[in-house]
């Protein structure tokens, strides 16, 4: 162990160091690796957000930056010591070397198998999938996930725990504290790291194991869908448009979509990812889809389209002439999870985040089964999902999951869809059409307020969170306030409490309006306003005019002209 060893100070390159000769009484390797400890100095702004640590690229590459961190979750994180670590990214601009340097530093602080994507690759959903299988005691992802990237862009590091999701609020209390006082770190003297050949390397006494990003995650997805279906459904012509978006999941949905399933050459597009997403900005949605979008609408275009995001854990869902709203997705899933191999008969609640449409709370009481309302990330579905009190859950930012892993999954999604039509044969249309007769339909759209000043989005949440005392009975135009309060949420698994997760406002005619700030953000402050409306019938009006008066009301109770001098939104989704 490291701490045993004999220490000889030494001046390095990047301050005084000191040395450390590994495994002293042993034969040394071939390499003689010896494991450095540098001085660092603690940085103030390593507080993790909604997913993750997150900043430009250029923030983390500055000297000690990405090695402070990774050391405070090495420092906190005693289990990895002696045991099996996972790294992956989606790599963007600087993965690459980030990979190098955490196995360089696992290796020093005691890992004994770290598992690496080939070329440092693992999607989001693929690291979370490979914790699980290989029963790690956690794993490190290099992803700002839909954020821009390239060196001008974004990067971030998020660590998932052994159940293979975003480590829980406690976890990454610990390592901010952690990066508050952190004063140096361990780094082994070695060259980079090969991990590009597959196989198993020696790395300074640590087994490095360079595995195929794919095959694991493939195998998965073999043992919940209908792959012999969906591959019937292909060879009748069924035809399929995924936009990768220059990110992970080209070679995964190659892998699976056009190899196995059989879906001609081409079906993926943007399928290589690019260190820079291709100048493009990786987030599936209407705007930044484009190319896929006008494809859907061409004249004998696809009949299904798909995109994900940078790291592969979103997804969106079209058809011709048809959007599924992420909201409505997770309640058309859900009402025909019967269809679904991996799901049939065996779905015993849903969670959705509370922005999220209660789209998905209609179908779940009418199924009889718990449906909960949780805060905004992924991380506040894991202790639901190990408990086993759901099976399915998912967000209005296009992502979806269930208990197959820990992560919101965007090729799972995908893969999801097909499964319903190959079994059902229907459209993406007609799925929707069906299910907003039977539920009703929950008019949604999501206005971002981007790069406001820090200042402005916190005045904004004060003033909403001061007047929610003499909101109720308050008339807007038509509208009248029939219920305000901020939500806080109560683990039900550990009782743990989270505040202060977004201003709520409900109205009489059964729409509301959530406000929140984004927790993702690398600059400024981005608000978020949420707007629903249920409506029986009719069911085929444009969500922007159906909730017009609404998106108005919104601006006026959070006065927005006044205190951020704006009154439209910069993405509305
Ligand atoms: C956003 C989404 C949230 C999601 C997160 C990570 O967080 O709103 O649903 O879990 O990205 O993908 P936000 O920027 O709103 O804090
Ligand atoms: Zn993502």
């Amino acid at each position: 162990m490291p701490g045993s060893s004999r220490l000889q100070p030494e001046t390095t390159n990047e301050g005084v160091g000191i040395i450390l000769r590994k495994h002293e009484d042993e034969q040394l390797d071939k390499q003689d690796e010896q494991i450095r400890i540098i001085a660092t100095q603690a940085f103030a702004d390593q507080k993790p957000g909604t997913s993750g640590l997150r900043k430009k690229t250029a923030h983390f590459r500055q000297p000690h930056y990405l090695e402070n961190f990774i050391q405070s979750i090495f420092d906190t994180q005693p289990a990895l010591q002696g045991g099996t670590l996972v790294v992956g990214g989606d790599g963007r601009f600087f993965n690459r070397e980030a990979t190098g340097i955490i196995a360089r530093m696992a290796a020093a602080n005691g890992v004994r198998r770290l598992l690496v994507g080939r070329g440092g690759l693992l999607s989001t959903p693929a690291a979370s999938c490979v914790i699980r299988k290989y029963a790690a005691g956690g794993g490190i992802i290099l992803s700002a996930s839909h954020n821009p990237g390239g060196e001008q862009g974004d990067f971030g590091v998020k660590f998932n725990a052994a159940n293979g999701g975003p480590a829980p609020e406690s976890v990454t209390a610990a390592i901010h504290a952690r990066s508050l006082e952190i004063d140096q770190y361990r780094i082994l003297d070695a060259a980079e790291p090969d991990i590009d050949t597959p196989g198993t390397h020696s790395l300074g006494g640590m087994q490095l194991e360079v595995i195929d990003p794919v095959s694991d995650y493939a195998d998965l997805m073999r043992s919940l869908f209908d792959f012999p279906a969906i591959r019937a459904l292909f060879a009748g012509g069924f035809r399929v448009c995924f936009d990768a978006m220059h990110a992970i999941t080209g070679p995964y949905a190659r892998a699976i979509l056009e190899q196995e399933l059989g879906a001609p050459a081409g079906t993926v597009i943007h399928g290589e990812p690019l260190e820079d997403f291709g100048g493009g900005h990786p987030d599936p949605n209407l705007v930044h889809a484009r190319e896929l979008v006008a494809a859907l609408a061409e004249e004998g275009g696809p009949e299904f389209g798909a995109a994900s995001d940078g790291d592969g854990d979103r997804n969106m869902i079209l058809g011709r002439g048809a959007y599924a709203s992420p909201s409505d997705s997770l309640a058309v899933m859900l009402a025909n999870a019967g269809h679904i191999p991996g799901y049939a008969g065996r779905v015993s609640g849903v969670a959705r985040s509370m922005p999220t449409s209660t789209a998905v709370d209609r179908v779940a009481q009418e199924l009889g089964i718990p449906c909960y309302e949780t805060p905004t990330g992924w991380k506040f579905f894991g202790n639901l999902l190990d408990a086993g009190k759901i099976t399915l859950c998912g967000e209005e930012s296009f992502g979806t999951g269930a208990d197959h892993i820990r992560e919101k999954d965007g090729l799972w999604a995908v893969l999801y869809w097909l499964n319903i039509i190959a079994a059902r044969r229907v459209s993406v249309a007609e799925l929707l059409d069906e299910h907003w007769a039977r539920f009703g339909r929950n008019y949604y759209t999501r206005h971002d307020f981007e790069g406001l000043p820090e200042e402005a989005g916190r005045a904004i949440m004060e003033h909403l969170r001061a007047g929610l005392n003499s909101l109720t009975g308050r008339q807007l135009g038509t509208l009248t306030v029939q219920h305000a309060d901020e939500f806080s949420y109560t683990d039900p698994v550990d009782g743990s409490v989270s505040s202060a997760q977004g201003i709520r406002v409900a109205f009489d005619d059964d729409s509301r309006i959530v406000y929140r700030l984004s927790g993702t953000g690398t600059s400024g402050a981005t608000l978020r306003v949420y707007l629903e409306r249920r409506v029986v019938s009719p069911r085929d009006g444009d969500p922007q005019q159906v909730l017009a008066d609404l998106i108005a009301a919104s601006v006026d109770l959070a006065d927005l002209q006044a205190l951020a001098g704006r009154t439209t939104a910069d993405v509305v989704t």
